[in-house]
């Protein structure tokens, strides 16, 4: 045995991948790589949120989850004492008082929001985790209590918060747009699309209308569309790529790098390698937006961006999936993340009606199912891109605007949304179909809607003939009574069930 190997430097290893873990759980939870500078100087979240008064009851009234553990002291034992007294919150002084959302916020109480030097950033828990309601909770609406890291936040009114800010205009590459490219027609939820010369107030009435940028939704695309796309479990992620609705990116730590480098600073698509990108994705329209974007930027006096540059490193081509738009975060801290990700356990599946589960389990085997979902949620996903005409009979494109190899042309069905996601954006460019990626079926029991774009409500919805043969992921079961042991079958689900 060399000396190199013995084992204390065993015990180092581990020691090693213990810090790895905490350091993975702390990137999901806290790490920003800049983007406060963002959210506070340029979309100017605290100011706006400020501004609007909003009350701690009120954030929470809009998904809001807060992390008890992360409150000091003295706010804790005020906030027991009020709930005491009134369990509703509805008298609580503190729940009520402008002053306090800033404080806790500052606290890093708020989930997601994560303050860096005076400013507040934004991190991946903001929509993957939730808290445990330990300690109070708002009907539809957000908690307090302990972290439950990887739970998809259903109840988050992302388009009410970005509306709160002041400066909603700086979110432009995330609304639907209308764009003189595509000769005014536009994608989306809204009759019309927002322009460089939109007013706030119009942003706001876009972002702020949950018909056009519906409440558990986020449009994760600067491609001009209005596509919101409906929150995912995050558990358990080495079983669940290729990653995104539409399966563009294989590997987690890739797509962690696609939200840190353009989602949390969008400002950072300004670069050379950014302008790349999006022209590659949508040509004329993608310069345009850029061009609009950077107008937009000087009239609301946006200085100082973009601000996730100085973390990143430039490095590699852009339009390639580790390096999207020429930059990449640190890897140590992405790999670290990778494996906090891996590890994220899903909670136990419903166990209502042993018999009705059996039931539905044996007719998820025959009528077809299996042929396209795992049997044993604990295994991974199949890497499958399911085309659009095979998940979405319905689905009858128009060519709106030619792409070069291997992007397929932009194609929109002007029927659905279904397809608003895949228009510009989809698993064509690493030379893979136009379609819908696999999901995992996990944590079913708490999904208020279901399919990418949240088209259907209910599990019974989801899988009723009514709908019929040319709607999305159109597998159905005729009569009432398969159709409950399904849904006990599906609400079971969890990475044990075999
Ligand atoms: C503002 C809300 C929001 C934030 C913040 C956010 N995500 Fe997501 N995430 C979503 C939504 C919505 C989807 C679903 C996208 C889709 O269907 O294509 C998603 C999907 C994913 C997926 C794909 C899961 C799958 O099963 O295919 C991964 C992985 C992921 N997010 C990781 C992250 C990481 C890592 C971060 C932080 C760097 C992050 N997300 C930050 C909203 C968010
Ligand atoms: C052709 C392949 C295919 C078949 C067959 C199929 N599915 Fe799916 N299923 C998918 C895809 C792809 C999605 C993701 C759709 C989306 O997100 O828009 C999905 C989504 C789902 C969801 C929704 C998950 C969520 O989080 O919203 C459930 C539940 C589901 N399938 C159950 C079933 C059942 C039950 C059957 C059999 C009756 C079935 N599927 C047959 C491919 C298939």
């Amino acid at each position: 045995m060399s000396p190199m190997s013995g084992p204390s430097d065993q015990g180092m290893a581990v020691r090693q991948k213990m810090g790895d873990a905490n350091l993975g759980r702390d990137v999901f939870r806290f790490e920003t790589f800049g983007n406060e500078g963002f959210w506070t100087d340029a979309v100017r979240l605290p100011a706006g949120i400020k501004q609007a008064k909003v009350t701690p009851l009120q954030a929470l009234e809009l998904g809001v989850q807060i992390d008890s553990d992360m409150l000091d002291a003295s706010i804790k034992a005020e906030l027991a004492s009020d709930l005491r007294a009134d369990p509703t919150g509805r008298t609580s002084k503190l729940l009520n008082d402008p002053e306090a959302t800033g404080k806790i916020i500052m606290a890093g109480a708020v989930i997601g929001m994560s303050p860096k030097n005076g400013k507040v950033g934004t991190s991946c828990a903001l929509c993957h985790t939730m808290s445990d309601a330990s300690v109070f909770k708002v009907p539809q609406g957000g908690s307090i209590g302990h972290r439950l890291d990887g739970k998809a936040n259903h109840e988050l009114n992302l388009g009410k918060i970005f509306a709160t800010a002041a400066n909603t205009r700086a979110l432009y590459t995330g609304a639907q747009l209308q764009l003189a490219a595509n000769k005014g027609k536009t994608l989306g939820r809204a009759p019309h699309g927002l322009t460089a010369n939109s007013t706030e107030a119009e942003f706001d009435a876009y972002f702020s209308n949950p018909r056009y940028y519906p409440i558990g939704m986020f449009d994760d695309t600067f491609d001009g569309n209005g596509d919101p796309m409906h929150n995912t479990p995050l558990f358990r992620q080495d079983l669940a790529g290729p990653y995104g609705s539409e399966g563009l990116v294989t590997k987690i730590d890739d797509f962690s790098n696609l939200v840190f480098t353009t989602l949390f600073d969008p400002t950072m698509l300004t670069t050379p390698g950014g302008r790349a990108f999006v022209h590659k994705l949508a040509g004329a329209a993608g310069d345009e937006i850029i061009d609009s974007y950077v107008k937009i930027l000087a009239d609301t006096g946006v200085t100082g961006y973009p601000y996730v540059r100085p973390q990143a490193r430039e490095m590699g081509k852009p339009g390639d999936l580790a390096t999207p738009i020429g930059f990449r975060v640190d890897e140590r801290k992405l790999i670290a993340m990778n494996a906090y990700l891996s590890g994220l356990q899903a909670p136990a599946g419903m166990s209502e009606d042993r018999q009705a589960i059996l039931r539905g389990r044996e007719a998820f085997r025959t009528v077809g199912c299996t042929g396209c979902h795992n049997l044993d949620q604990g295994r991974p996903v199949p890497a499958t891109i399911h085309p659009m005409a095979t998940i979405f009979p319905g689905d009858k494109p128009m060519v709106l605007a030619e792409r070069e190899p291997p992007l397929n042309p932009v194609l929109d069905t002007e029927s659905s949304f279904f397809d608003d996601k895949m228009a510009v954006v989809n698993a064509s460019l690493r030379g893979e179909k136009r379609g819908v990626a696999m999901p995992l079926l996990l944590d079913l029991a708490r999904k208020p809607s279901y399919l990418h774009d949240d088209s259907v409500k209910s599990l019974d919805e989801l899988l009723s003939l009514s709908r019929g043969n040319l709607a999305p992921h159109p597998f159905f079961l005729k009569d009432a009574a398969p159709r409950a042991d399904m849904i006990a079958y599906l609400r079971s689900l969890d990475t044990n069930s075999h």
